[in-house]
């Protein structure tokens, strides 16, 4: 059985929830492998919109099994909000797995991420404000406290005492204050209600894989934030790339058959950082107004432009996304002309790859390829057949580009608009 990692290939907000759900529907189990609360994966079902920003998608099917890896980071008063919420829904929460080394966001690193950030000028991340870097900080200090600290009164004590000591200065200088009586009594208020959770979540998922089950490996954000493959520093703090799931998870690499890259029919940003696409103009305010592009997590409007096929190649090679879920390509309905980003030009050069350093695409010039409006209309259309020749063309141009197959189409928001066009499951 394949196992299918779904990752975004652009700065996040591409529609992996719908994506996930879609691919879901068809799955036995499914594991959050990156990230914590700074995710906002929207589904819509009926009419009524729902955004999971931690607990994977597929706890809306009944009888998938979830998971959440150690390559994530748990808020614990968040995770019992958004657990609440889904309980109060009809959602059966009780099977949740997280990973018992998952470390927890404390209040601590919410501050230094928001004053910190703040302080930054024009190197300013612009995050969510989740406390992310932080925690992830932490976790690559030996400070940070895990899911498991939770079990041991004494040892949460002396670890929390720890982590405290080290950030006071920060704190003072940062002119936040964080009273750490406080954060042990509300782990300790929260202990018994996130106990239950935990869990070795590795032989689990390995089991999974033991009995041919289908996984489905659900990223968050998106390669260009990746810490590493990203527009550093302008990134988040987490793995996207999909080798992250098999280190989150402890499950061989190879074991991940197909990687889904999911991308928007244009390009968005939210935060800082560069965007040779990005669209000042009336286009650009159309395609936020009309693709409601507004984040999830923060509500802070997003940056539009068009598509930028270079940084999309350099996402599908990196990552190796085997099938692209192209989402939103109704929002362009009615846009004349449309353009596709085919290369750069900086300084006397012109490129049609990223063989440059990420920074150097603040001074990227784009290279546009025009390509003719389509008549007709895509959105809601349910099948390839129904779809309009200018889009299909639009469909075939990004394909040619990046080398792998649209294998799903979204056509609207809701969970019925949109089509697969190949089998991502066998
Ligand atoms: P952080 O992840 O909160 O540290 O934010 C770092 C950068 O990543 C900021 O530019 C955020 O806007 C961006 N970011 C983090 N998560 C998401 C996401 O899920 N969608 C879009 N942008 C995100």
């Amino acid at each position: 059985m394949p196992t299918v990692a779904m990752v975004g290939a652009q700065w996040g907000d591409e529609g992996k929830g719908k994506v996930a759900d879609v691919l879901s529907a068809e799955a036995a189990a499914m594991a959050r492998f990156n990230g914590g609360n700074n995710a906002g994966h929207t589904v819509v079902i009926g009419g009524d919109k729902l955004v999971l920003r931690l607990v994977p998608v597929g706890i809306l099917r009944p009888g998938v099994r979830c998971y959440l890896g150690r390559g994530c980071v748990v808020d614990p008063a968040y995770l019992l909000e958004e657990l609440a919420r889904l309980a109060a829904l009809g959602v059966a929460v009780g099977g949740l797995k997280i990973d018992w080394h998952c470390h927890l966001i404390l209040p601590y690193h919410v501050a230094l991420d928001r004053a910190g950030d703040a302080r930054l000028g024009r190197w300013r991340v612009g995050t969510t404000g989740r406390g992310i870097g932080p925690c992830y900080a932490d976790r690559a200090s030996r400070l940070g406290l895990r899911l498991a600290d939770l079990y041991d009164e004494k040892q949460l004590g002396e670890r929390l005492g720890a982590l405290a000591d080290r950030h006071a200065p920060t704190l003072a200088a940062l002119g936040a204050q964080v009273d750490e009586g406080r954060v042990r009594d509300e782990l300790l208020a929260a202990a018994p209600k996130i106990k239950p959770y935990g869990a070795d979540v590795p032989p689990l998922v390995r089991g999974e894989l033991a009995a041919g089950e289908r996984v489905l490996l659900e990223g968050a954000h998106g390669l260009l934030l990746d810490l590493d493959w990203g527009t550093y520093p302008f990134v988040t703090s987490s793995t996207v790339h999909p080798a992250g799931a098999a280190s989150s998870l402890g499950i061989p690499a190879a074991a991940i058959t197909t990687v889904v890259g999911v991308v928007k029919a244009y390009q968005t940003r939210v935060g800082e950082g560069p965007m040779p696409t990005e669209l000042a103009d009336d286009v650009g305010a159309r395609l936020q107004q009309r693709g409601n592009e507004v984040g999830a997590t923060t509500g802070r409007p997003r940056r539009c432009g068009w598509l930028d096929l270079v940084l999309l190649k350099y996402a599908v090679e990196t990552a190796g996304i085997t099938h692209l879920a192209l989402n939103k390509l109704d929002v362009l309905d009615g846009v004349s002309p449309l353009k596709v980003c085919v290369g750069y030009e900086l300084g006397d050069k012109k490129w049609d790859r990223l063989a440059m350093p990420m920074d150097h695409l603040a001074c990227a010039k784009p290279i546009y390829e025009e390509l003719p409006a389509w008549q007709g209309q895509v959105a809601g259309a349910r099948a390839y057949d129904r779809l309009p020749a200018g889009a299909k063309d639009y469909i075939r141009v990004v394909e040619e580009y990046v080398g792998v197959p649209a294998a799903f189409v979204s056509t609207g928001a809701g969970r019925e608009d949109g089509f697969l066009r190949q089998a991502l499951w066998p």
